[in-house]
């Protein structure tokens, strides 16, 4: 699919967790095809920079882990340091364990994925909000959740937990934050056709086994990244400028 191209986002700078793969590549992508200054942060070196080096002007890689709060001073400094401000984060890094019985989760899995999903979200508030604040010219934070928020399945309980914390903190930010214009607000994609597939549906990943899933989409198919790109660029830019709190569900209709 052909995509126009713009400037929805001139002046702004944005910074893009775990953009050197997957939904964050393809929103990375799509911040600078909009005008953005975009800072990737990630663990995966070259996954990152491959994502800048399509654009060397306007993209940079950040090797940053969302678990360390050295990492969120480091990320934020730069943005301030290198472009004079910061609009928009994007919380997209994120990890799961192989969708099995409950019982079977290990605690280091539970811990990995609270770790990642929510205290990275955690630490990226606590170094991010007083920075906008001093700023004083609002934002925008866009949390990757997932269906599995409101919708949770079998097999991925503590992973649909810790996205549900990500849905619920997101709120209450959003909430606390708008006095300053900062809006916060949930992507909540359904499955993608990504290598994570195996993973979330503890299936592999087969004609057949993708039909079984398919069967409950209305609009049958699984999400792709530049559905989510999309959606973050509108909650981004100034398009979404009354949008806060909300989660935007990205699952062509399997939720209903
Ligand atoms: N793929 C799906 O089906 C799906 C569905 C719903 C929600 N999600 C969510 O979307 C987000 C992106 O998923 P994806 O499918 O693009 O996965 P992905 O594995 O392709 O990309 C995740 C990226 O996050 C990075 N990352 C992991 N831990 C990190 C850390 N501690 N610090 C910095 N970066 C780290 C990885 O290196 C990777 O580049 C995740 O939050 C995921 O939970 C994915």
């Amino acid at each position: 699919m052909s995509i126009r191209t713009g400037s929805r986002l001139e002046g702004k700078v944005a910074i893009v967790t775990g953009g050197g793969s997957g939904f964050g590549a393809a929103i990375s992508k799509r911040f600078f095809e909009e005008g953005a200054k975009v800072i990737v942060g990630d663990i995966n070196i070259s996954g990152g920079e491959a994502v800048a080096s399509q654009n060397p002007n306007n993209v940079f890689f950040q090797k940053m882990d969302v678990t360390k709060a050295a990492d969120w001073k480091t990320v934020i400094d730069l943005a301030f340091d290198r472009f004079g401000r910061l609009d928009i984060l994007v919380n997209n890094a994120g990890t799961t364990y192989r969708n099995k019985p409950t019982v079977e989760v290990t605690e280091e899995e539970w811990e990995r994925v609270f770790n990642v999903n929510v205290r990275g979200i955690f630490l990226a508030n606590k170094e991010l909000m007083p920075r906008l604040i001093k700023q004083g010219q609002g934002g925008s934070m866009i949390n990757i959740s997932s269906t599995g928020a409101s919708r949770p399945r079998p097999g991925l309980v503590w992973y649909n937990a810790s996205k549900g914390a990500v849905s619920n903190a997101t709120k209450g930010l959003a909430a606390e934050y708008g006095p300053h214009n900062i809006r916060v607000n949930t992507v909540c994609p359904l499955l993608s056709g990504t290598g994570l597939f195996s993973m979330f549906t503890g299936m592999e990943d087969t004609p057949e086994n993708r039909a079984q899933f398919l069967g409950n989409v209305p609009l049958g198919r699984l999400t792709e990244p530049e559905d989510v790109a999309n959606m973050c660029l509108y909650l981004a830019s100034d398009e979404g400028k009354f949008i806060n709190g909300a989660e935007m569900v990205i699952d062509g209709g399997k939720c209903i």
